[in-house]
């Protein structure tokens, strides 16, 4: 059973797609308390101090990482031309991943937790998060290595960095040689955590996430990669210019301020990677917008791919002092995050989604009218709860900075952004219950393909090559 092929990357997709609904609930919790602080008063792992952590915690790992690590199952043996190295080795990371994570978000509710932001969960849950990305690491690349495809396509490039880049990442940004407090002291604390906070979300979701679009893009519009120089410089781009970054989270912290103004500089450095990125995807895309409509998945795809591309725009800006300088400490910032882990990477992952499971069950997608009303949802959602956050945001910080006004004197007139926010974010909510029910009971019914409602590509050689 655990050997079946292809069982571990629907395992891994669809643990994932139930996580996210827990996910989102919370996360729409929490929005509530900001409108009706008393809601929960009296439950304590209802507190937003928990729940928040547990909310970033359950769709950080065990939605995104769960969704993306299940993707490149799939991915990778189709791009090297073999099987999976192990789907037992696969479907053991499926259960250790899931074991972990309801340890370690239970735990975060009962108030076990390192309280250092995205690397919250006790060093007992890191061993096992470890042991999973490197149980990962080892499939993934024995199948790299044991490839029949000579070529090592763009997708490969990043999901083979990524593999390595996550692990070290994790054992540096969780201290875990220190498992007392899985911190160091003070300031040097600071520094290791946004080292970590930001690489988390650099090196493990955006290289882990590009390679997905950069794989999907060709297949759905069954048309090459527009270029696969462009796609290196974006890859080294990334490498050289997002690794020395974290600290453009801490410009009002006491770090070197050499450190910050590198971080600064390398967050403008960024825009060379994204625009690269950008015109790849859109010359791809040439001569094929009208796929847009009618692939559900290239839709949500396309949507992640527009949301990286203005987040990252942003996120340029922000590092700037004179604008971070209003925008730091103010609700414009999980604003950003939620433009990204949510609009870019949760897009790309559901999309991703729609084309993956239809296939691996050899069955039609239940519904492609739910698919469509959940994107509408979707996207109108989203704009309502991020113009929430973002107008709090800037309300928040014009306040403070340039009229002098004390905090609590500013917050009746946020709530009713608050308020925009939360019935937005219910909005998001019921969408992604919708996309979850939709891909359950795909599985489910497991209706036959007599005539595949997704196009077979010209030729198999065309869809995937780089250059
Ligand atoms: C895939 C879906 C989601 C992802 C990946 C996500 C991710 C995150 C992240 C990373 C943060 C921390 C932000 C920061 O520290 O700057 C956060 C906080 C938060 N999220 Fe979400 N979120 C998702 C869905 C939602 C939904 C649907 C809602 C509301 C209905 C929501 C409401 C909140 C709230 C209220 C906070 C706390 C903001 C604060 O502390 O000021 N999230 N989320
Ligand atoms: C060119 C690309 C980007 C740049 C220059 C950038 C810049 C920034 C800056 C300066 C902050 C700190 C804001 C503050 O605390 O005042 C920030 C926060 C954040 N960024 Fe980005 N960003 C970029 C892209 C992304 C992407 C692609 C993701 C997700 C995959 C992302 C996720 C986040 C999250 C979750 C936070 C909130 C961290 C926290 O305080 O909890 N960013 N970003």
């Amino acid at each position: 059973m655990l050997s079946k092929k292809n069982s571990a990357s629907a395992n891994f997709m669809l643990s994932a797609a139930l996580w996210l609904v827990i996910g989102v609930l919370m996360g729409l919790t929490l929005a509530l308390q900001f409108v009706f602080p008393d809601l929960f008063r009296g439950i304590p792992w209802l507190v937003f101090s928990r729940l928040r952590q547990a909310h970033t915690n359950t769709v950080m790992f065990a939605w995104l990482s769960g969704a993306m690590m299940g993707v490149w199952l799939y991915i990778v043996p189709r791009l090297t031309g073999r099987q999976l190295w192990s789907e037992t080795l696969g479907n053991i990371c499926v259960i250790l991943w899931n074991m972990a994570l309801v340890a370690g978000i239970g735990g975060i509710l009962l108030a076990y937790t390192q309280s250092r932001e995205y690397a919250e969960f006790v060093w007992i849950i890191d061993v096992g998060v470890m042991v999973v990305l490197i149980l990962n690491l080892v499939n993934l690349y024995m199948t790299i290595a044991h490839r029949t495809e000579p070529k090592l396509y763009v997708s490969l490039w990043y999901i083979s960095g990524t593999l390595i880049w996550m692990p070290m990442l994790y054992f540096i940004g969780n201290v875990m040689w220190n498992p007392a407090t899985g911190a160091l002291t003070g300031i040097d604390d600071t520094i290791f955590n946004w080292f970590y906070g930001h690489n988390v979300l650099g090196l493990w979701f955006t290289t882990g996430l590009l390679p997905v679009i950069y794989y999907i893009v060709p297949k759905e519009t069954n048309t090459p990669l527009y270029s696969h120089f462009l796609s290196l410089i974006a890859f080294w781009g990334i490498a050289f210019f997002y690794t020395g970054v974290g600290a453009h989270h801490l410009l009002w912290a006491p770090v070197p301020y050499w450190l910050k103004t590198i971080a600064v500089a390398e967050s403008i450095g960024m825009i060379l990677p994204v625009v690269a990125f950008m015109m790849n995807i859109l010359l791809t895309m040439r001569g094929n917008w009208n796929r847009f409509m009618t692939s559900i998945p290239l839709r949500f795809i396309i949507t992640g791919w527009a949301a990286y591309i203005l987040v990252s725009y942003q996120g340029s800006h922000q590092a700037l002092r004179g604008i971070n300088l209003i925008t730091h400490f103010t609700q414009y910032v999980p604003g950003h995050a939620h433009l990204s882990l949510l609009f870019f990477a949760a897009s790309v992952l559901m999309g991703a989604m729609y084309y993956i499971v239809p296939r691996i069950y050899n069955a039609r997608l239940y519904s492609r009218v739910l698919a469509n009303v959940q994107y509408s949802l979707y996207v109108i959602g989203f704009t309502f709860f991020f113009g929430g956050f973002l107008l709090t945001g800037l309300v928040q910080g014009t306040s403070w900075l340039h009229q002098g006004l004390p905090v609590w004197s500013v917050l009746p007139g946020l709530r009713p952004y608050m308020a925009l926010r939360a019935v937005g974010g219910s909005l998001v909510v019921i969408s992604f219950a919708l996309f979850t029910l939709n891909i359950l009971v795909t599985v489910w019914q497991r209706k036959p393909v007599s005539q595949p409602d997704y196009p077979k590509p010209k030729s198999p050689k065309l869809v995937t090559t780089s250059d």
